[in-house]
């Protein structure tokens, strides 16, 4: 028999590289319809639709820079036109190096508007898109950082805004109950960033409490999770091999460039 249930939307913010390709790959395998938002990474979002839609799935990438409220809003109706969107994750982020002493005010908006106002701003269209009655179960997935629960003072800005929209996730799910569910998924190191080397991120890959790499795979299926559960809400899942239950005075990645410059001295 055909199934002829029309499949749920959902939208992966920065869904062309890194983890918003693990999370794409997941909501499509799951049998949804992804749609895959994308910035300056057009090559891979496009090259990640194509062959998921040549595997049989429902994949579209969109341009949009979500910085901006108008192009967020526009980018939800542009979708909501095609079929319902049940699901946002909240996924892009900005991650850039500063202290507490030296960070740059423009640079500190900046990312608190990409990593708090933007999932916040989705989630919130979320609800808006919903129409009394339509019985649809609609999630908002605002993906955080193990570094939430685990402070040191590195990417102090990154981090505030992380903190806020963490606290976030419970205020937003009573916000917009019952129309949106709102979760979290706080995920440990996954790839490398900025000037972290192959040898840091080998090592730095491995200080949690399992002693190996996180696998992408496994947020992006948490994800999925949190998206197919109708009773989950205002909660935060830890996917990180337990790295926030291993405090560093420092990012794991300098904690590591000290280790290897001791070893070779
Ligand atoms: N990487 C890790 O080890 C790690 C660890 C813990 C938590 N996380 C969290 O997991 C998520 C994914 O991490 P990641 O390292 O895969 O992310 P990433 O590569 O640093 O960034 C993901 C995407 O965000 C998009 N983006 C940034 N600013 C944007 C804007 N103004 N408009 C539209 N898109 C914008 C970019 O899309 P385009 O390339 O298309 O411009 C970028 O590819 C983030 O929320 C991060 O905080 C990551």
């Amino acid at each position: 028999m055909i199934d002829s249930t029309p499949r749920l939307g959902v939208l992966v913010t920065g869904g062309g590289q890194r983890l918003g390709a693990a999370v794409c790959e997941a909501f499509a395998r799951a049998g949804w319809g992804v749609w895959c938002q994308y910035r300056e990474s057009r090559t891979q979002a496009l090259a990640l639709c194509a062959r998921l839609r040549d595997e049989g799935h429902d994949a579209n990438a969109i341009e949009a820079d979500i910085a901006a409220e108008d192009n967020r809003r526009a980018l939800v109706e542009q979708i909501s036109a095609k079929g319902a969107l049940g699901c946002i994750v909240n996924n892009a982020s900005a991650f850039e190096p500063d202290t507490g002493l030296d960070f740059e005010a423009d640079a500190a908006m900046r990312q608190i508007g990409v990593n708090l106002i933007a999932p916040l701003s989705f989630a919130r269209l979320l609800a808006r898109s919903a129409t009394a009655g339509d019985g649809i179960d609609r999630c908002a997935i605002h993906v955080l950082d193990q570094k939430v629960y685990n402070l040191n003072p590195d990417y102090f800005s990154y981090t505030v805004s992380k903190l806020a929209l963490e606290r976030a996730v419970a205020l937003q799910a009573q916000s917009l109950a019952p129309t949106v569910r709102v979760c979290g998924v706080a995920p440990g190191i996954l790839y490398r960033s900025g000037p972290q080397t192959e040898a840091n991120f080998a090592q730095a890959s491995r200080a949690n409490l399992l002693r190996r790499p996180i696998d992408p795979a496994d947020v992006a299926n948490a994800c999925v999770f949190l998206a197919g559960t109708p009773s989950v809400t205002g909660t935060t899942l830890c996917v990180d091999n337990g790295q926030h239950l291993v405090p560093l005075p420092r990012d794991i990645m300098f904690v590591v460039d000290d280790l290897l410059k001791a070893s070779a001295s």
